[in-house]
């Protein structure tokens, strides 16, 4: 038996929507793996479960007010928030979402949440025009950007019998990916992971620039994802404006591909793995003015433009047995270009994403990407946010450097 879940400790919220049923059925799962888990409910919760069901399959009594009415004893949500190594809330209503995302503490259930120090995952559930919902999807987003792995909800036939998406993810779904997180956990300890992210400016005055509409989040997911399993991360960020995400990232800011080059050059000599998502600039003026080029003393302006470097291809000629990943940004002979760059550069993969894709590219909170690697094998993911995106590179990454 998988033995990834045993001694650990599962806070299971629960609130009030029908998949609440299923929430037994994924707490047995729990128990069966070998984990320790605490139910907490909200009042409406037990309105679609008894808490005496769940008492019973979890060996401990479910936590639902803030005190015990008949001896007043308070159940304290701090020592729960620091005995869980997990939380999953499933199901997550709308209203439950809502209430996490804007630190509404009116129930055991979000106390809680707010407490935990540890990791939280959401199984949201409803109906499909609440989950399509603008204010749901902010608050879904909002949920994520504040670390919690949101468990994507599935289509089908729903309470109202309506058909589409809000159906809570099946339990053994939830399971798979709760024993992912634990296996992931340390899973790269020890190692040195190199991040680029961001555009790059490459000055033409003081005032001007030219650049590019990266964003950085794609490459701020993938420093976070590979933190967040241990590893001691170095992030060369472009001009962006996005916070540092983990607490095991080591960020350094730089302006230009050269000055990036530089910085990655130092960085790479001991890392063990580097991921290129930065979008550098192929381009930069030759010569940077160091005044303000004045528009009434020129008539029109011409600027010549020389190559930068190729960090990908400078960092692949000093590869030894270190795993060099790219990005392939493209708009049409997706693969054939990925595939030409991989080998240029002598990366061991590339990501691809297609600007063709609305749902990838720049700026986006998704991303829809085919990684390819040396070997020539190639999988198709579907769009996805860039936080599960980058654990999708990172899970590859991971499988490479065990093959090797
Ligand atoms: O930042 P976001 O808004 O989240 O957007 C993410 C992204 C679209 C920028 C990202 O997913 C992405 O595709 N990054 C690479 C963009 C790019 O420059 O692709 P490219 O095909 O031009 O470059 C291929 C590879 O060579 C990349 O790994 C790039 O970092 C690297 N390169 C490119 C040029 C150069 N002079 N030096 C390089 O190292």
């Amino acid at each position: 038996m998988d033995q990834t879940l045993k001694g650990k400790h599962i806070v299971l919220g629960i609130s009030g929507g029908i998949a609440a049923y299923k929430s037994a059925y994924l707490l047995r799962l729990f128990i069966k793996a070998g984990a320790e888990v605490q139910v907490v409910i909200t009042p409406n919760g037990k309105e679609f479960i008894t808490p005496a069901t769940l008492a019973a399959l979890s060996g401990k009594p479910v936590v639902s007010e803030f005190f015990a009415a008949n001896t007043g004893e308070w159940h304290s949500h701090v020592d729960l928030g620091l005995w869980s190594d997990l939380m999953v809330v499933a199901p997550a209503t709308a209203s439950t979402i809502g209430k996490m995302a804007n630190g509404i503490a009116d129930n055991m259930l979000i106390t809680t949440y707010l407490s935990a120090k540890s990791p939280v995952m959401v199984a949201p559930a409803m109906d499909l025009d609440m989950w399509a919902h603008p204010s749901t999807q902010r608050n879904v987003a909002t949920l994520e950007s504040y670390g919690v792995e949101i468990i994507q909800p599935a289509a089908g036939e729903l309470a109202s019998h309506l058909v589409g998406k809000g159906r809570m993810a099946e339990p053994e779904e939830i399971l798979k990916r709760v024993e992912r997180h634990f296996s992931r956990r340390e899973s790269l300890k020890g190692k040195k992971v190199l991040v680029t992210a961001g555009p790059t400016y490459e000055d033409i005055d003081p005032v001007r620039f030219i650049g590019n509409y990266s964003s950085g989040k794609m490459g701020f997911a993938i420093a976070e994802e590979a933190a967040r399993r241990g590893a001691d991360v170095t992030l060369i960020a472009g001009p962006v404006s996005l916070e540092t995400p983990h607490s095991g990232i080591s960020r350094i800011n730089v302006r230009s591909a050269v000055q990036m080059l530089e910085e990655a050059m130092k960085a790479f000599r001991d890392c063990d793995i580097a991921v290129l998502s930065a979008a550098v600039a192929d381009y930069a003026p030759e010569k940077r003015s160091d005044r303000k080029i004045k528009r009434e003393n020129t008539d029109g302006l011409t600027i010549r433009l020389v190559k930068n470097p190729d960090i990908a291809a400078a960092l692949g000629a000093e590869k030894g047995n270190r795993t060099l990943v790219g990005f392939a940004l493209e708009t049409d002979h997706e693969i054939e270009n990925a595939l030409g760059k991989m080998r240029k550069k002598s990366l061991d993969m590339i990501v691809l994403n297609s600007l063709q894709n609305p749902l990838a590219g720049f700026n986006k909170d998704t991303n829809q990407v085919t990684i390819i690697k040396s070997d020539g094998s190639e999988t198709e993911y579907p769009a996805k946010t860039k936080k599960q995106v980058a654990c999708d590179i990172i899970d590859e990454i991971e499988a490479f450097a065990d093959k090797r």
